[in-house]
């Protein structure tokens, strides 16, 4: 069989491709590993930046994001014992929303499904060459080839298509983070209205939520720690010992969803080997606590999906070839602010005394300033696109 982009994953990069190529007139396959009901119910992100709230109406895929996600116009910084505000709205004019990564995808698949979509779940077997051939084997085990004018790999940062670049084309840069976060999905109303990023002696703390019925939490851990250490008893106690505040009280409820995840940032280059395409997570990841991963996927498929209009319906390839470049901009620095808040909040085993006092003071300075909280704020409301 033959199509014009042959895409590799269905997360929030590959789905949303396929919507946004398909409202230019360009068709696609997605080949996605796991099942529908998987990849509905798979709890990660929650925060979409405005960029991405602005790109999903456009697109026509926001009317449930619209009435069910929760506009965000701050978030507070806790440390010392208390709240500090950080004002998006008076500071950039812009907010956040909060809204579930599986209900964007849901969104994003129902979509592509209503307009006829062609998306093949449970495959198996993936290898790609990237000259613009995919083999396979179907939901049914049955091999199958799938030629295409261009492949795009949204197949996340454990996916096979990063590696079909030879390692002599693919230049690595990452970093470790000594710590990793324990996520917890909890039955319970948020405790406060906004977002808190908690700086504790003990480690971070990061209070969210999905809805006014569900609350979302993370704590720092060590990296190495195993989910089954943590009964759910230990984890409403750790959380309380680090969210404590004057006048704030944290709701227990019944925990639905528990997992660990390592941290580490990653970026991939160049983005593009022959006629194959990286975009998202299979291309470049961020430790969570600027809340950009996500949001970084969908900023490369908004440019590859123009892009690849331009190179297969109009015959330009400009756009393509630059393609890798103009996206690495914009995940650059975002990597600059994932790792500047990862190092603000969290806890180093190796800091001594005068670290910890430089995260504090840095803290208060972030959180006094105008100047600096609004780096902060536009920073993570999202950095408008290049054009
Ligand atoms: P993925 O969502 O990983 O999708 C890749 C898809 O490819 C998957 O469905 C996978 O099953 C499939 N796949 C893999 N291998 C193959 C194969 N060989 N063949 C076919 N299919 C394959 N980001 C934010 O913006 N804001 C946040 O608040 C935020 N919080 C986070 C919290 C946590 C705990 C975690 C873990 C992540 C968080 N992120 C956040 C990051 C965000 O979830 C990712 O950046 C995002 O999922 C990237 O989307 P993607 O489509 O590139 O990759
Ligand atoms: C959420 C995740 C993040 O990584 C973050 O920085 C803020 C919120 C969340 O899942 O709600």
């Amino acid at each position: 069989m033959r199509t014009q982009v042959g895409i590799i994953g269905a997360g929030p990069a590959g789905l949303l491709l396929s919507h946004l190529l398909h409202l230019e007139g360009v068709d696609s396959v997605v080949l996605e590993l796991r099942d529908r009901a998987y990849v509905e119910a798979r709890v990660r992100a929650g925060v979409l930046e405005q960029p991405t709230v602005d790109l999903l109406r456009e697109a026509g895929v926001g009317e449930r994001m619209d009435a069910q996600g929760l506009p965000h116009d701050g978030i507070s910084l806790r440390f010392d014992g208390a709240d500090h505000r950080i004002d998006f709205a008076a500071l950039t004019g812009r907010r956040i929303t909060v809204y579930g990564q599986q209900e964007v995808v849901k969104d994003l698949i129902a979509r592509r499904l209503a307009d006829g979509g062609d998306l093949r779940f449970g495959v198996s077997d993936v290898a790609v060459d990237p000259r613009g051939t995919i083999t396979y084997a179907d939901a049914a085990g049955a091999r199958r080839t799938l030629d295409c004018d261009v492949i795009a790999g949204c197949d996340g940062f454990h996916g096979i298509t990063r590696d079909a670049i030879p390692a002599g084309a693919l230049a690595v840069h990452q970093h470790t983070y000594p710590f990793a976060w324990l996520g917890v999905l909890a039955e319970a109303p948020p405790s406060h209205h906004e977002l808190i990023y908690t700086y504790h002696p003990r480690g971070f703390a990061l209070h969210s939520m999905r809805s006014p019925r569900i609350t979302r939490l993370y704590l720092q851990v060590p990296p190495e720690e195993r989910i089954e250490d943590w009964s759910d008893r230990r984890i409403w106690d750790e959380l309380h010992t680090r969210l404590a505040a004057d006048g704030f009280t944290l709701a227990e409820g019944p925990i639905l969803e528990k997992s660990v995840t390592g941290m580490r940032s990653f970026v991939a280059a160049p983005m593009r080997h022959e006629r194959l395409f990286l975009a998202g997570d299979a291309a470049h990841i961020v430790p969570p606590t600027g809340a950009k991963g996500m949001n970084l996927a969908i900023a490369d498929v908004r440019r590859l999906s123009v892009a690849l209009t331009a190179l297969l319906r109009n015959k330009d390839p400009e756009p393509a070839r630059r393609y890798g470049a103009e996206c690495l901009s914009r995940v650059w620095r975002a990597q600059h602010f994932s790792w500047w808040m990862t190092s603000m909040l969290h806890t180093f085993p190796d800091h001594d005394p005068f670290q910890r006092e430089l995260q504090l003071a840095q803290l208060r300075y972030t959180a006094t300033s105008q100047a600096a909280a609004t780096s902060l704020a536009e920073n993570y409301v999202g950095l408008p696109y290049a054009r």
